[in-house]
């Protein structure tokens, strides 16, 4: 995938529009649960004003109406937050389709552009206009970069200049080099409460991977899958076809799909509910799977210390409740500990990573939820084909 980038361009005195990806978790009074993408928007705006730029950002936030924005639709917080970390004025703009007053080293925060109308149509005319407020775009909000809009897509085609911004570009590095010639064996793990959600997920890398390890609910229709009994455990039984389909395109390039050993049951689904480990064989009817066991975990830890490159979306187990975050937290010290390339995306996964602190030690966490997805379902992401087709222009 070849795009300009930002940080390759002459910015100085140019009109530089940045489309970031500040749409963030905020509690009911507005304020800001988890600022991770805000702080990984920094760097391009950072890099934009040190060369002399002046720096218009804009983001959506949420799915507003558009014609009108809302006071929870305000990217006011963001400002405050962007401000914060950049340790410098962010005034936050309204009306600015029409245009953005904004002086080289300054930068300024255009209001949702979720608000302005046209925009989740991709509209043309919307983007003409939009592209006519800039000198360069630049896109760096990868987590929109499933959406074709018209500031993620449209834009794109009619700004002077089209490039990706750092955090867009690191991405889509991270996420090239795990599937176009990654180190080998390639193991993904993909786990979570349904396969119906992911099976294009799991057919797309089936052909990829040399091993594909599931977890969760999905497991549990791979296990059924396999003629094993899982008792109440959630699954869906009129998906065992498309399992067996995945198992057997993994078997035929000669690699695995690894089944439990064993399982950490319970006979309810409670934050006080008294977990048992049991062979996988030995689930009974009223039992529910709600983790794997430590002889399963030990199984795939060993796949995960021999692999080259490590893709990971979904947790293994009810790991919110403490008694049934064994599995999780043991693969992801495993992929911590590996000396795999290692790559982490999805808002579970990420929730994950956290609890059981080793963030620093995965080699990329993904800013995407659903365009991380459609990128490991082999997707092509149109915010980013925009980019590669203006690098060819
Ligand atoms: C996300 O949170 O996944 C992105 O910001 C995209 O948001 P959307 O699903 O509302 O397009």
């Amino acid at each position: 995938m070849h795009v300009l980038k930002l940080t390759d361009l002459d910015l100085a005195g140019k009109r530089v529009f940045i489309r970031a990806d500040l749409n963030v978790p905020q509690n009911a009074d507005g304020s800001i649960v988890d600022d991770t993408r805000i702080r990984a928007t920094v760097p391009g705006i950072r890099a934009a004003l040190s060369a002399g730029a002046a720096v218009m950002v804009t983001s959506h936030l949420g799915r507003p109406a558009e014609g009108a924005c809302r006071p929870e639709d305000s990217l006011a917080p963001m400002a405050k937050r962007l401000a914060e970390l950049l340790g410098c004025p962010v005034p936050l703009r309204t009306g600015w389709t029409e245009g953005v007053e904004v002086a080289p080293g300054e930068v300024v925060l255009l209001e949702n552009c979720r608000c302005n109308k046209g925009e989740k149509k991709n509209d043309d005319a919307l983007a003409r206009k939009l592209a006519a407020l800039c000198d360069i775009y630049a896109n760096d909000a990868f987590g929109t970069a499933h959406r074709a809009e018209a500031t993620t897509h449209a834009m794109a085609k009619y700004a002077p200049v089209a490039c990706a911004g750092p955090l867009m570009a690191a991405e889509i590095e991270a996420l090239t080099r795990c599937f176009l010639n990654p180190a080998r064996p390639l193991v993904a793990i993909v786990a979570g409460a349904k396969v119906s959600t992911k099976l294009t997920i799991l057919e797309s890398l089936a052909a990829k991977v040399d091993q594909l390890v599931v977890g969760g609910g999905i497991l549990n229709t791979f296990v059924l899958a396999s003629g094993t009994q899982i008792g109440k455990s959630l699954a869906e039984p009129d998906l065992v076809a498309a399992a067996n389909k995945v198992m057997a395109a993994v078997f035929a390039k000669g690699g695995s799909v690894p089944l439990p050993i064993d399982v950490v049951t319970a006979k309810a689904l409670s934050k006080d509910a008294a977990a048992t480990i049991k062979p996988a064989g030995e689930v009974a009817a009223d039992d529910m799977i709600l983790d794997i066991g430590p002889q399963s975990a030990a199984a795939i830890e060993a796949i995960i210390a021999k692999a080259g490159t490590v893709v990971w979306n979904g947790p293994l187990g009810v790991f919110e409740f403490g008694q049934f975050g064994e599995g999780t937290r043991r693969v992801a010290e495993a992929i911590a500990a590996s000396k795999a390339y290692s790559i982490a995306g999805g808002g579970e996964t990420l929730a994950a990573i956290a609890k059981y602190g080793v963030t620093d030690r995965i080699s990329y966490i993904s800013t995407g939820g659903g365009a991380f997805l459609e990128f490991l379902e082999g997707k092509t992401l149109p915010a980013i084909a925009v980019l590669e087709q203006r690098a060819k222009a």
